[in-house]
């Protein structure tokens, strides 16, 4: 079971429907204000049935009212469908602190924003601060029809001709090398979308010498771990060790040790776990951290990560 961060209720108090996607506007159950939030950040909701998802906010940051983008998936884990089926305004839900692990921070480099699908949520936060902050950037966003594109209007009319959509049923897709080249070796991408596109996307940066960071909705297709035995990790603020078996993650085998740990997704993809390293190699498995953050080695998720030595220790 998931230990969740501390629960808000947020009412829904508007809905628009764009093709499979849901708009939905949240306010502050029984009134106050909702936390803060930067371009990037996600949400938990807990929908019914204890399903908890998590949703990248897309409102201007600094409204009084949050905003997040539902995709109806019909072969997804559940959850966001009913969603889009049933949030109408009254519904209340439970919400977490908003969370910031995709973070977008104005530069001076020329900054290019790709969203595929909707992936276009924490794009279309990310692309007003650049506004906001008089930033060089564009926006490129790809969807397979207009009809299906949410928020297309939408950062039109902000951004004007820093956006280009490209529709696939209208013969128009995105060149990620040509628009790499037009950014410029030393330019910084920020990527969301499917794992396809994504995956285009880094082959492209990395030819063409810019700077990418991404975001996952789904994880990352994992390698075998680097280990195929037991290891041990050693909870620094009790001394308790515990072992930890191939099949089981070290939040399964903390958590039946007595320790408590955030969790949220349990797949790599939120952050809510993240545990400070104190000791041992990590072989790190979330779809999270880039890989400079990777060879830091002070941080890891420890839903999917695992040891890539004997021992790890933790501080839990
Ligand atoms: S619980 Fe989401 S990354 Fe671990």
């Amino acid at each position: 079971m998931s230990h969740e961060a501390a629960q808000l209720k947020v009412e829904v108090v508007e809905v628009s429907r764009v093709g499979d996607v849901a708009l939905i506007e949240l306010a502050p159950y029984g009134g106050g204000e909702l936390p803060a939030w930067r371009a990037g950040a996600h949400i938990d909701l807990r929908l019914p049935g204890d399903v908890v998802r998590q949703y990248s906010l897309c409102g201007p940051a600094g409204a009084d009212r949050w905003r997040v983008g539902v995709l109806r998936e019909v072969d997804g884990r559940g959850g966001s469908q009913w969603l889009v089926d049933h949030a109408e305004p009254g519904l209340v839900l439970g919400a977490s602190q908003p969370r910031r692990h995709f973070a977008y921070e104005p530069s001076g480099a020329t900054t290019v924003f790709l969203a595929g699908g909707i992936g276009v949520t924490p794009i279309a936060a990310m692309a007003a601060e650049a506004k906001a902050a008089g930033a060089d950037y564009s926006v490129a966003y790809s969807g397979r029809t207009r009809a299906s594109m949410a928020l297309a209007d939408e950062l039109l009319e902000v951004h004007g001709e820093r956006v280009a959509l490209y529709v696939g049923d209208e013969g128009t897709r995105a060149d990620l090398d040509a628009i790499m080249v037009a950014a410029g070796s030393g330019a910084v991408a920020y990527a969301c979308g499917p794992a396809a596109y994504l995956d285009a996307a880094a082959a492209a940066a990395s030819r063409h010498g810019v700077d990418l960071r991404v975001e996952h909705f789904t994880p990352v297709e994992l390698a075998q771990p680097a280990r195929d035995e037991a290891f041990e990790v050693e909870l620094a603020m009790t001394g308790v060790t515990v072992e930890v078996q191939p099949g089981t993650s070290i939040l399964q085998a903390v958590e039946e040790a007595g320790a408590l740990v955030l969790s949220s997704c349990t797949e790599g993809t939120c952050g809510t776990c993240e545990t400070p390293v104190l000791e041992g190699e990590v072989d790190h498995r979330d779809s999270i951290l880039t890989p400079d953050e990777r060879a830091r080695n002070d941080v890891m998720y420890v839903c999917v990560s695992r040891a890539a030595c004997p021992r790890l220790v933790l501080d839990l």
